[in-house]
């Protein structure tokens, strides 16, 4: 298969998990015979800081002409405590999601095996747990009409949904049940907002369509609480923009690391391959950024052109890696690796797994930075 896919590396750590998701998706291109192509644009602070734009014209029009993009991470602390900005990082990438029209974003949780005792949720509760959280991701707060006073002692933000905004992700949210183990879960705050009771009833409307799954229902507060409490109770969560941004980080816990956590954000045109995580500015350059949630968002984009083989050797690749404990300090603060060698050890696994013993050993002889 020939994929063109556009780079967008952005800010903090950015660039450097997305070069590691870069090597990986050229092993499978080898391995398997395919053709990708990779074309860089700039996006973000970077952006801001080249052309005043954190989404230049010249970005987008990418974008548009990929087949896929693969996104890094956004922000930077000079604008995070600056509320006079008028421009910001953020606005790079809530634009391009907008105008993309990337109204899913699907967010896929999962205890590893291998990594149960990372986590500081207790090994009983998070083994087993896997979610698949479908994100609203182009309306609601995030999007709904700001207004701040003359005076500047009053703000708002409006939290606006129609129902073919919710109509379009709970059909996708339904689908994913369905192949999987037949729940959804609506999580909202339907006995306070107005907008959460829209949720409710065009989602209770749709669920009839798919009379294999159960559909239940949870206010926010208390799915956060749930979500920590006994997250195998989740199969498929769906919900709004901003509901779906809080739960999604504090689901990452149970994996041990938000580094670990990939996403998709599709719409009906295009789809966009992003980390969960952000810049992570403390760390760039370190080499000690997790490169594996951008790793994982490659094999997503797999997916997404149903290259399953191919995704599936992905994850196996970097299931070795957390098995021979191959990652960053994050994960590890023994043998702690840099991102780029665990980026070369997925990279080299899945050119070669039988010989993972030997890369195994290269990395940690051949010796890899040591932080
Ligand atoms: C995410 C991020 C973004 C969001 C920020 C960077 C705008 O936190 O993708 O979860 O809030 O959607
Ligand atoms: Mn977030």
């Amino acid at each position: 298969m020939k994929l063109n896919i556009a780079v967008l590396p952005g800010d903090g750590i950015g660039p450097e998990v997305t070069k590691q998701a870069i090597k990986a998706l050229q092993a499978i291109a080898l391995e398997f015979d395919h053709s990708f192509s990779f074309t860089h644009a700039s996006v973000g602070a970077i952006a801001i800081d080249e052309t005043e734009n954190p989404l230049p014209e010249q970005t987008l029009d990418l974008c548009e002409a990929s087949d896929a993009i693969l996104f890094g991470a956004i922000g930077d602390p000079k604008y995070d405590n600056n509320p006079d900005a008028k421009v910001r990082p953020e606005q790079g990438l809530l634009r391009l999601r907008k105008s993309l029209g990337l109204y899913a974003n699907i967010r896929p949780v999962k205890a590893y095996e291998t990594l149960l005792d990372k986590s500081p949720l207790k090994k009983h509760i998070i083994e087993g747990t896997d979610i698949s959280i479908y994100r609203e991701l182009t309306g609601g707060i995030y999007f709904g009409e700001k207004h701040l006073s003359e005076d500047g002692n009053t703000a708002s933000d409006l939290c606006l949904y129609t129902k073919l905004e919710i109509e379009r992700i709970a059909h996708l949210a339904f689908k994913a049940a369905v192949a999987r183990r037949n729940k959804v879960t609506l999580v909202d705050k339907a006995n306070v907002l107005e907008s959460s009771r829209l949720w409710r009833r065009v989602v209770t409307e749709i669920a009839k369509e798919y009379p294999t799954v159960a559909l239940d229902f949870l206010f926010v507060d208390n799915a956060a609480m749930q979500m920590i409490l006994n997250p195998k109770q989740f199969d498929v969560i769906l919900t709004e923009n901003m509901f779906g941004d809080i739960i999604s980080d504090e689901a990452s816990v149970i994996g041990g690391s938000i580094g670990l956590l990939a996403s998709a954000s599709v719409g009906d045109k295009y789809a966009m391959f992003e980390p969960i995580h952000g810049s992570y500015p403390e760390a760039t350059g370190k080499g000690i950024a997790n490169p594996i949630a951008s790793i994982l968002s490659a094999a997503m984009l797999l997916e997404h052109f149903d290259l399953f083989e191919e995704a599936e050797v992905i994850r196996q690749a970097v299931e070795k890696s957390l098995l021979l404990n191959i990652t960053t300090p994050d994960l590890n603060t023994e043998h702690t690796v840099t991102t780029s060698k665990v980026g070369d050890f997925i990279a080299d696994y899945i050119s070669n797994p039988k010989d993972s013993n030997l890369n195994f050993s290269n990395i940690h002889l051949g010796q890899s930075t040591i932080i």
